[in-house]
């Protein structure tokens, strides 16, 4: 390299003009007009537009034609003021040109397997493979910047608080939060393994216990899961954890620290304290854990009217202990067939069977409920769905009925659904809720067992503690989770600080003596050393950078993303390894499985 830059590709402006300078960078678009050839040089900082004039060098000119797309070059020159007229103004070095006296080529390019422009049109897996010019376009390399900022404001905040960070090991014994874990083999003790962690969880609590009473770590964490817009293998969490603490203390921290991050990385100004919705209200009214409340339409429960009105499939699964769910979807009664059975197919990816629909229309001066199953309502049971769903003339009403958990599901996803397709959801809005009282444990249908809903280090609320042994599906657990526009952002929990109380957990859970001292032996005993009554929370990094950047799903704010089937398509991994490699891990392939 002859030639060191004097400015980046995003710097110079008219106060440079005549000033002698060297850049470097790539050829991003190549003109010729006139006989003179301009090209936008670029680097991560902006664009400079080079002007190779023939009149002042053919041969520089003719070098300068050869220079291929993407290729990597150096360039000496004096900047000039460009002709009236050809001022750029939405650039910052738009009003000046350098005319190049020198040109190095640095490193040839190949045409590159898509235009590197942001609306390149490339495929997703394309993108990915070529992950490297994919992040020379601009909106991807502003992700990444954006990224950087939320990492640096976060640290800023915290440290300025007090909490100091400490990164935890990831090879570790498996820490449960809910997903299959990824494995390492180890050498010298073969058979055993590694995992890696689904998230710091125990070690944080450690360092509780070792008495660092406030920790924050931006900590990578490693599941097993199946993969959505929103969840990747490995992902970034910003993991905070607090002693001397009860879940007001973890709330207010948190609602500071947004409350900073979100003026110091968009300007905007969020109220504080956040809305704190229990988990039945967020079910019950939204059908989700994690509900968008920036707008209404909110879930109506008509199951007392339907358990005596005439249509047999809500009655008798009213009778078998379901429900009938529903929301009114104003002014929505224009929805065309083809519409309805696009809705019917929606809700049934939630496991709904179906979905009944009604149009209220007014009929000589009464509002009646129009639809293939509105026969089945007399007009006083009409009349009560009408009133209950706040209904009138022009609107749409929908209904689920099921099991209550897949009929609030079905229908909460569709109030979102149908929220897009009506245009209700404000944009360029921050609403944050605390979602709290969440039950402690679920079933878990797959393995017929229980399972901790959050973790199993989770704190039972006093109140419904003697219910442990009892009745375990009524304990709820001190748990808190933040959601920002319908998405989790955050969850944690106020933690159990004695070896009885997270005994008596891993019992109602169904892990034995033996087992919880094999797997969590270590927690149970450190718990017997001064454990501080301590909680905490874990932010989803990527979902946060995301939300804030207003895109719907977490690849693009990773520089290096695996796809939905957990591959690297940049490296190809995961690869098999060599023969002589399995050997030393004393470590055989069963093919046929
Ligand atoms: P939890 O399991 O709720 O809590 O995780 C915290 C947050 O991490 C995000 N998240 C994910 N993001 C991307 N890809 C994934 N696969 C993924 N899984 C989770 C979510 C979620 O809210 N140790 C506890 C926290 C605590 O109790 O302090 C934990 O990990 O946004
Ligand atoms: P069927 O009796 O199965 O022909 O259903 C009559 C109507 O009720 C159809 O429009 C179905 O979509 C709807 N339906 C059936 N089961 C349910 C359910 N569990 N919840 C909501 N709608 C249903």
């Amino acid at each position: 390299m002859k030639m060191k830059r004097t400015h980046t590709c995003g710097e110079l402006t008219a106060e440079a003009v005549d000033a002698e300078v060297a850049l470097s960078g790539w050829i991003g678009s190549k003109r010729d007009h006139g006989g003179m050839l301009f090209i936008d040089l670029k680097d991560r900082y902006g664009i400079t537009q080079v002007v190779f004039d023939p009149q002042r060098d053919g041969s520089l000119y003719a070098e300068g034609k050869e220079l291929k797309p993407e290729s990597v070059i150096s360039i000496r020159g004096a900047v000039q003021r460009r002709p009236e007229g050809n001022v750029n103004p939405d650039r910052k070095t738009g009003e000046i040109e350098v005319v190049v006296e020198e040109v190095e080529l640095l490193n040839r390019s190949e045409t590159p397997p898509f235009e590197i422009v942001d609306d390149c049109g490339a495929s997703e897996e394309l993108r990915m493979k070529y992950r490297y010019l994919d992040l020379r376009r601009d909106v991807m390399r502003e992700n990444m910047v954006f990224r950087h900022r939320v990492y640096q404001s976060m640290r800023r905040y915290l440290s300025g608080q007090g909490f100091i960070e400490v990164e935890t090991p990831t090879l570790i014994k498996s820490t449960p939060e809910g997903a299959r874990d990824y494995l390492v083999p180890s050498r010298k003790f073969a058979g055993r393994f590694f995992a890696l962690p689904q998230s710091p969880q125990i070690f944080k609590q450690l360092l509780m216990i070792a008495g660092f009473d406030k920790y924050f770590q931006i900590a990578r964490c490693y599941r097993d899961e199946d993969i959505r817009a929103d969840r990747q293998p490995e992902f970034t969490q910003l993991d905070v954890e607090m002693s001397f603490v009860d879940e007001d203390d973890v709330m207010a921290m948190n609602e500071g620290l947004l409350k900073f991050l979100m003026k110091d990385l968009l300007n905007v100004e969020v109220g504080t304290p956040f809305k704190r919705l229990p988990f039945d209200e967020a079910i019950g009214k939204y059908g989700l854990d994690a509900p968008a409340i920036r707008f209404g339409m909110a879930l109506v429960d008509v199951s007392d009217v339907c358990a005596d009105a005439g249509f047999k499939v809500f009655q008798s699964i009213v009778a078998s202990g379901g429900i009938v769910k529903g929301i009114n979807a104003k002014g929505a009664s224009n929805y065309s067939r083809r519409q309805l059975d696009e809705l019917t197919a929606y809700v049934g990816e939630y496991g709904a069977k179906g979905l009944v629909w009604f149009k209220v229309e007014s009929e000589e001066g009464a509002d009646v409920l129009k639809s293939p199953t509105a026969k089945f309502f007399d007009a006083a049971h009409q009349g009560r769905i009408i009133e209950r769903m706040s209904a009138e003339a022009g609107d749409l009403l929908l209904f689920v009925a099921d099991k209550p958990e897949v009929a609030s599901t079905a229908v909460g996803r569709l109030r979102v659904h149908l929220a897009r397709q009506l245009d209700l959801i404000p944009g360029d809005t921050f609403e944050f809720c605390w979602v709290t009282e969440f039950p402690m444990f679920e079933f878990n249908e797959e393995f017929g067992c229980l399972a901790a809903r959050h973790h199993p280090f989770t704190s039972p609320t006093e109140g419904t503690l003697d219910d442990l042994e009892k009745e375990p599906l009524r304990v709820r657990a001190r748990a808190y989770d933040l959601v920002l526009n319908g998405v989790e952002i955050a969850g944690g929990s106020i933690r159990i600080n004695t070896p009885e109380l997270q005994r008596r957990v891993f019992r109602a859970l169904g892990t034995g003596e033996e087992e919880a001292d094999e797997k969590f032996g270590f927690l149970i005993e450190a718990l017997k050393y001064g454990a501080p009554p301590h909680g905490g929370i874990a932010y989803g990094f990527d979902r946060f950078v995301a939300i804030l950047r207003g895109i719907d799903r977490i690849r693009d704010v990773i520089a290096f993303p695996k796809t939905t089937t957990a591959q690297c398509l940049l490296s190809g991994a995961p690869a098999a390894v060599d023969e002589k490699q399995l050997k030393e891990l004393k470590l055989k392939i069963i093919r046929d499985v």
